[in-house]
């Protein structure tokens, strides 16, 4: 296993492009297989949970090729609608495979995700929301069985925003007969750049962007000649903030600034400098500290969960009290600890953290626990004094693209070396 290595205290400083999203693709990667034909993606982030998809299509019979930042991927071939415990135990988005395999075979077999670092992860919104379109379901052996003859539209109001669940519901719905309402649907960008897709190869939905999506099934898709993923705004959070705590002079783009309002608002409200420009955001040193601003993480357009964790790191050196309360998953604070190993000062109290800015952190060993929070520790260990050594990065493969390469083109003096090594 590999660690990085970082040297606190660079200030970053050039300019560093975002890549396509993850949790876009993914869904519109799941998509394809609802197409007769071909479909090219344009964009998309060579990260692991990419390369997991993709070879979730492969075991599927799907043909799924890689070419430069695009993917081709062949559906017609498909002869097999399980998903294995092996690919969805490593990937929990392997659950959208569900809705798309039953409405066009009217089978599936997927394997019941578990739970992960962040929380429970339940999954009961995406097979309710599939009954309602006329599909049995029931768990044997660690595996959702799921069967239809022709699924039929419906209304189905969801409990709880869930985006996978919107995601998963609105692809079954896409070859259902009739109309299928989604209620209380997420509005995620990445729900909106999969409707996008959706609509493109033939699908007729409504309402992207809002809380009710009104999907009219249709007979047949076809396949995309070039579909290009929205940038990832998570990514570019995440950057950002890197540019921030070390008071960096850093141009970020390829990204889409109204997709990250409210994070662009805190950071206004914290004293930070920048300026936005269509597609990008120039950060500026700055000469004081920032000030501490509470958020509360919340479905879209609220403050992203998966950018939480790098907020926390941000605000552990800002000056005076932040209030960071995390509503979508109830055990997102793992980084907490971590980060106070590198001298931060944080109380976790239920779903909220409060954090008592420090003048400075204090490099050490710290394991991430997570993708973001390994992108937190990351951040942290930027600004630190001495060397912060951050274990189990393999999280970040998952969904970070090139992110050393991208730090180090910053100016950040990071080493990436065996964990063995002491
Ligand atoms: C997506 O997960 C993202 N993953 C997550 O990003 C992100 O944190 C999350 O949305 C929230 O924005 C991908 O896009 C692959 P949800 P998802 O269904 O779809 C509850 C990352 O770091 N819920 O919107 O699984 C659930 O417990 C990952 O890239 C149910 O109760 O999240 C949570 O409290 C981590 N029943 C809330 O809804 C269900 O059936 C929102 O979850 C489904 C969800």
């Amino acid at each position: 296993m590999k660690k990085f290595v970082i040297y606190g205290g660079k200030k970053l400083k050039g300019k560093v492009k975002v890549s396509g999203s993850k949790n876009a693709t993914l869904p519109i990667m799941a998509a394809c297989i609802l197409a007769d034909g071909q479909s090219v993606i344009s964009d998309i982030p060579l990260v692991q949970d990419i390369k997991t998809m993709g070879k979730l299509l492969e075991v599927l019979g799907a043909t799924v090729e890689y070419q430069d930042k695009n993917i081709k991927i062949t559906p017609d071939t498909i002869k097999n609608y399980k998903a294995p415990y092996e690919l969805v135990k490593t990937m929990r988005a392997s659950i959208y495979v569900l809705g798309p395999l039953l409405t066009k075979y009217g089978q599936a077999i997927v394997s019941m995700p578990g739970g992960c670092a962040i929380g429970l992860r339940p999954i009961d919104l995406h097979l309710k929301g599939l009954e309602k379109l006329g599909a049995s379901i029931k768990i044997e052996h660690g595996y959702i069985i799921a069967k239809s003859k022709k699924l039929k539209g419906n209304t189905i109001v969801l409990d709880k925003v869930s985006l996978g669940a919107t995601i998963n519901i609105m692809l079954a719905a896409t070859l259902a007969s009739g109309t299928t309402i989604i209620k209380n649907a997420s509005k995620e960008p990445e729900v909106v750049d999969t409707i996008n897709f959706l609509n493109s190869i033939g699908a007729d939905i409504q309402g992207a962007g809002t809380d009710t999506l009104i999907i009219k099934g249709v007979r047949n898709l076809k396949g995309s000649q070039g579909y290009s993923v929205i940038p990832d705004r998570i990514e570019a959070a995440t950057l950002i903030t890197a540019a921030i705590i070390t008071k960096g002079d850093v141009f970020v783009y390829g990204f889409k600034p109204e997709h990250l309002t409210l994070f662009f608002e805190k950071l206004k409200e914290s004293g930070a400098k920048f300026k936005l420009e269509n597609s990008g955001v120039h950060i500026f040193p700055y000469k004081s500290r920032l000030k501490g601003i509470d958020v509360i993480t919340e479905p879209y357009p609220g403050f992203p969960t998966d950018i939480q964790a790098q907020w926390m790191a941000l605000m552990t050196v800002a000056s005076g009290r932040t209030i960071i309360k995390e509503t979508i998953w109830e055990n997102r604070f793992m980084h907490a600890l971590e980060l106070a190993r590198m001298g931060a000062d944080i109380k976790i109290d239920g779903n909220t953290a409060i954090i008592t800015g420090v003048k400075k952190l204090t490099g050490a060993n710290v394991m991430a626990s997570d993708l973001r929070a390994s992108a937190a520790l990351i951040i942290a260990g930027l600004t630190a004094e001495g060397i912060t050594e951050v274990r189990r990065i393999y999280h970040l493969d998952r969904g970070y693209e090139n992110l050393y390469q991208k730090l180090a083109s910053l100016g950040a003096k990071i080493d990436v070396m065996d964990e063995s090594i002491i």
